[in-house]
């Protein structure tokens, strides 16, 4: 036994994963259920660094050091299971088993759960950045014991992404915390999408630009406070032209967006804390609004637009101006959709006992993730100003910044509506920041008219307690 980390399920991001340990200097027990991945795997790579290929898992798990690290990373369901249930007669006490497959936590908390009655630590990892991340350097958000992270971590940070030299990788906290929190990476993920889509399509609508044009812009915005890899590969996509017919990429992909489902469970788990992730929930829905083809076929033939002329003069300056407003919308929209995704963080950790460090969360994602962005080190400073923080909007910087676009905001989502753009993202983040805000909501009049109906009770603001008005009779009040 000679290996000191092993990785089962050679598909592209287990091969990148292990070539990634491999890099590093550790030497690699590598296996998958057919044979052939493992020797294309050793015959490619294998000048990269020390491979250890089993063909059965029982050679696999005997060519690894004690305490035992084996990295999984198989579709996630039920093949994630199987793999478990082979691995277990063969494991002993104290071995560490990494999920890094893009599990649903309650599945993570589940398996943590079996695997800890028999001795073995479970750690449920969410690892972003897609193929080049597994290669080159992904953010890591492992989960489990303390203990298993003491041997486990150390390698893991060795692999991960680098940003002024410090690791995209920490400790997250015990059993489904590290695969709740890539969850929720995921769920910001959409909603960064939706939101530049919405500033992509307010830019070819209200400027007429070309997508060539429009790419040109956010390579702009990408030297900016908006720097960020999706940006970034935004400008290029919408730079690149099509090779058969010479157009512009993006006008030929057909507009319904797809999902694996990430971001639907990140809403379901919103809808069950009671956290209002609007950004992200808007974005999911999005994607299911462009992919409900009956319907928008049925909505294109019958719905008048009555829309308005844009109020964007033809010169250079006005130009500039709708840009900068568009810029600023979308900055503050994505202010709004980071604030609700870390709300969801802090309930859920508070939920399950996790005490997730939120600062921590986000110097991780500075780098390897895909929403990997400059401004994620606002987002840590403004935790360590204060941990507890209620809202993260209500952080002096990020009040001065989404304040100093406001007015911008408002001109955009105004203008979204009058010439019909939707902007769901944009709108509901506005919506929210307003909500947020307000000293008194109409939530008031909700409470009294569930009184009505149904006897459900209210609060007063000028006295404790629960009342209820008789409305069928005299109109009395009893406290309840
Ligand atoms: C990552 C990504 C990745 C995700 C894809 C596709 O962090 O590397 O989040 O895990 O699977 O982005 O997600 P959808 O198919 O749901 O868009």
């Amino acid at each position: 036994a000679r290996a000191q980390i092993g990785v089962t399920g050679l598909a592209v991001m287990g091969r990148n994963l292990a070539r990634n340990f491999a890099r590093h200097g550790y030497t690699v027990a590598v296996h998958n259920r057919s044979y052939a991945k493992t020797q294309s795997l050793v015959e490619e790579a294998g000048h990269e660094g020390d491979f250890v290929p089993s063909e059965s898992m029982a050679d696999f798990v005997a060519s690894l050091e004690r305490p035992r690290k084996v990295v999984i990373m198989v579709k996630a369901g039920a093949a994630t299971d199987a793999v478990i249930d082979e691995l277990l007669p063969l494991l002993e006490e104290g071995d560490i088993v990494v999920d890094a497959g893009n599990a649903h936590f309650p599945d993570t908390i589940r398996r943590e759960e079996a695997l800890s009655a028999r001795g073995l630590h479970f750690v449920g990892t969410g690892v972003s950045g897609g193929e080049e991340g597994a290669l080159l350097g992904p953010s890591i958000m492992p989960g489990g014991t303390r203990e298993s992270y003491e041997s486990l971590g150390p390698i893991l940070e060795a692999i991960s992404a680098k940003v002024d030299g410090t690791p995209c990788c920490t400790y997250v906290g015990p059993n489904g915390a590290g695969h709740f929190v890539k969850m929720v990476h995921n769920g910001i993920e959409y909603a960064d999408m939706q939101l530049i889509a919405e500033a992509y399509d307010l830019l070819k609508q209200g400027l007429g630009a070309s997508a060539a044009e429009i790419g040109q812009i956010f390579a702009e915005w990408n030297s900016g406070d908006l720097e960020s890899f999706l940006i970034e590969i935004t400008a290029d996509v919408l730079q690149h032209v099509d090779a058969e017919t010479g157009s512009a990429f993006v006008d030929i992909v057909l507009d319904q967006a797809e999902q694996k489902g990430t971001g639907r469970w990140t809403v379901q788990n919103g809808l069950d804390l009671g956290v209002p992730i609007t950004g992200i929930a808007e974005a999911t829905f999005a994607r299911a609004l462009s992919g409900s083809v009956p319907q928008r076929e049925a909505g294109h033939a019958a719905l008048p637009a009555h829309t308005q002329e844009w109020e964007i003069g033809a010169d250079d300056d006005s130009r500039a101006r709708f840009v900068e407003d568009v810029r600023l919308a979308l900055y503050a929209s994505k202010v709004v959709a980071y604030s609700q995704g870390f709300d969801q963080i802090a309930a859920a950790s508070a939920e399950n006992g996790w005490d997730i460090d939120r600062g921590a969360m986000a110097r991780i994602w500075r780098g390897g993730c895909i929403i990997r962005a400059r401004f994620l080190n606002r987002i840590t400073e403004a935790y360590e100003r204060d941990a507890n923080l209620p809202l993260l909007l209500a952080d002096e910087y990020f009040t001065n910044a989404v304040g100093n676009g406001l007015a911008a905001w408002r001109r955009v989502v105004a203008a979204a509506a009058q010439n019909g753009v939707p902007t769901p993202a944009f709108s509901s983040s506005l919506a929210y920041y307003d909500g947020v805000r307000a000293e008194r909501l109409p939530a008031a009049l909700i409470q009294a008219q569930r009184d009505f109906f149904g006897a459900h009770t209210y609060r007063r603001t000028d006295r404790e307690g629960t009342f209820h008005t008789q409305w069928s009779a005299d109109r009395t009040e009893q406290e309840a």
